[in-house]
């Protein structure tokens, strides 16, 4: 379905050329002067150095042959040239009852789906899940959704950290805990126990612990280092104790990735790259693309435009051992073979952008991928504490996902203690309404951005947040319990009337950006479109709601089409949230 910028550019175009006038003049806007009009063409003022004539002579000349247009309400010449157009109350309600009879609501799917994998999560194990890592799960989740919604073909990969020197520091913390484990013991032949030897709690003891211990102990340090070069050269007992650490970790990350409901498609590790990583250097060096810089092993990947210093990627270090950089190419190895994806998204930390640059220019110079895949780093900024410095705790520590969640849950809860509702359905409203407050909190925010945390902010039922968009849902939603309760019969070939009131046509209006907000959103990976979307509708939606009567109005004709735009706005609302990763509770 076209939108309706699409629609009126193309009745300008023809007018432009009745005129006689190149079309591609003929671009219309929605207008940044909404208090004068909705859309805007001000095509005239660029013509005018073709044609060699005033713009708004142009500009009156093509107004002449849209007069009459049952689209618009208004169409008009305004100096110096521009056209300033407001639709006809029949065109958006045709409009509106079209996309309300579509399964999409009005959305085109992509024509030319594209498989794109995702990066995201991005948690390494062994270390819990931090409040550093919930903006690449929730960003990410969100770009996916949308990206599914237009019909590509997405995998999400979560690229787990199981790979560096975490796992070495939590070996040699064990073993100088419990050296008679049968893992170190490196005579041992028989089969490892498959009870693992520590808890999810003991490795978020053991981790924080040895990390501190190794930086003040260098010779603690070295013997994680050679812990870790021994576990990446096959040693048996701390490969199966890097397993357990895997499978204590991955279960706990899944049970908060659930409960932020971010869901992973393939859960893949580092490590899986590590076959092949040796191909790959050998086809590097074979290429001529490598080089021995220092004894390591380097690609250089400077460019003449360079305005900054751009340093070499280092594949091999000089005593062989890989880096991250080393992981994530043969990555790209490996997707490209399993998916051959058009497109590789990363949701990472915008610290690490340079990081990306070095990646992305070495995989296309060493011809790992193709000029035809997109790689893209989507770099997010910092989250931080109400004091503009990074979120911490109380005490000045890292503060844990989870803890985070149940905070938020409890301040909530609060708020919702005075409720005439079961304990059940409570304790459901506030797990979705907190959620909704800390991902939407997130996502408003364009993402390359920092933004300051402010649970006060985020939890209020009021303004732009979350919990404000699920209460204007449940709104539509008992609003449709009352019709159906009261057996107010509503027609269902009957169409959505043309507005009646300045509130109504905005509720119109903002409905009318649901397509073009999507595809923006999947476009430029911004999540935030959509949230200003929802925003505007609901906002929009509430103001309508207060000035009119929908259930209890006596005029039925109103009654039928005041109730179907209700249905309208909770069924868009409700995708749209979908695609943030929120869902609405059925009161609140
Ligand atoms: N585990 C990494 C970290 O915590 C993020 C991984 C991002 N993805 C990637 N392909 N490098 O910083």
């Amino acid at each position: 379905m076209k939108k309706v910028i699409e629609i009126l550019q193309e009745e300008l175009s023809a007018a432009f050329e009745k005129a006689g006038y190149d079309k591609k003049y003929a671009k219309v806007g929605v207008s940044n002067r909404p208090d004068l009009c909705q859309y805007q063409c001000n095509g005239a003022l660029a013509a005018a150095k073709e044609y060699h004539k005033a713009p708004i002579q142009m500009a009156n000349e093509v107004v002449e042959f849209l007069k009459d247009s049952e689209s618009f309400k208004e169409i008009a010449a305004q100096a110096p040239g521009f056209i300033n157009m407001s639709v006809s109350d029949r065109f958006l309600a045709d409009y509106i009852n079209k996309m309300a009879a579509s399964e999409t609501l009005g959305l085109d799917k992509a024509e030319n789906p594209e498989t794109i994998v995702i990066d995201y999560g991005g948690a390494n194990v062994a270390k819990p899940l931090h409040v550093g890592h919930l903006r690449s799960a929730v960003i990410g989740e969100s770009i996916k959704r949308t990206a599914r919604y237009l019909g590509h073909k997405v995998i999400g990969d979560v690229h787990l950290g199981d790979w560096g020197l975490q796992i070495g520091l939590i070996i040699t913390e064990l073993k100088h805990r419990k050296p008679e484990l049968v893992y170190f013991d490196e005579s041992f032949e028989g089969e490892y126990p498959t009870e693992p030897p520590f808890t999810m709690s003991d490795l978020e003891e053991i981790y924080p612990y040895a990390s501190g211990y190794s930086k003040e102990h260098p010779e603690y340090k070295e013997e994680a280092q050679t812990a870790t070069a021994e576990l990446q050269s096959g040693r048996k007992g701390y490969l199966a104790l890097w397993q357990h650490i895997i499978n204590v970790s991955v279960a706990d990350l899944k049970k908060i990735y659930t409960k932020l409901n971010v869901e992973f498609d393939l859960w893949k590790k580092e490590s899986d790259a590590q076959p092949y990583i040796p191909q790959m250097v050998q086809d590097m060096k074979d290429g001529g693309y490598a080089h021995i810089d220092q004894g390591a092993l380097v690609v250089d990947v400077k460019e003449e435009t360079d305005t900054k210093e751009i340093p070499p990627c280092m594949i091999l270090k000089s005593n062989g051992a890989t880096l991250y950089n080393t992981t994530d190419l043969a990555t790209i190895v490996e997707r490209r073979r399993l998916f051959d994806p058009d497109e590789i998204i990363y949701v990472v930390d915008k610290r690490q952008s340079l990081y990306f640059e070095q990646v992305f220019r070495c995989a296309r110079k060493t011809k790992i991928i193709g000029e035809d895949v997109k790689l893209e780093f989507v770099g997010f900024g910092t989250m931080n504490g109400k004091d503009g410095k990074p979120f911490k705790t109380r005490d000045g520590g890292v503060l844990r996902l989870e803890k985070l969640l149940e905070d938020v849950n409890e301040q909530v809860l609060d708020k919702m203690k005075d409720r005439d509702m079961d304990k059940d359905m409570i304790d459901d409203a506030a797990a979705k309404i907190s959620l909704a407050a800390i991902k939407y909190g997130d996502l408003s925010n364009q993402a390359s951005k920092d933004y300051i945390f402010d649970v006060d902010r985020f939890t209020s039922f009021e303004g732009n947040t979350g919990p404000y968009i699920l209460y204007t849902i449940v709104r539509t939603k008992s609003l449709l319990a009352k019709v159906k309760a009261q057996n107010i019969t509503v027609d269902e070939k009957s169409a959505i009337e043309p507005a009646d009131s300045k509130s109504e046509t905005d509720v119109m209006l903002a409905l009318t950006k649901w397509s073009e907000t999507v595809n923006a959103a999947f476009e430029e990976h911004a999540p935030h479109k959509i949230c200003q979307f929802v925003y505007e509708l609901s906002d929009t939606f509430n103001k309508f709601y207060h000035e009119n009567k929908i259930v209890t109005n006596e005029n039925e004709k109103q009654r039928e089409s005041y109730i179907k735009l209700s249905a309208l706005v909770g069924k868009v609302l409700e995708t749209a949230i979908d695609l943030l990763g929120l869902e609405a509770p059925e009161r609140m």
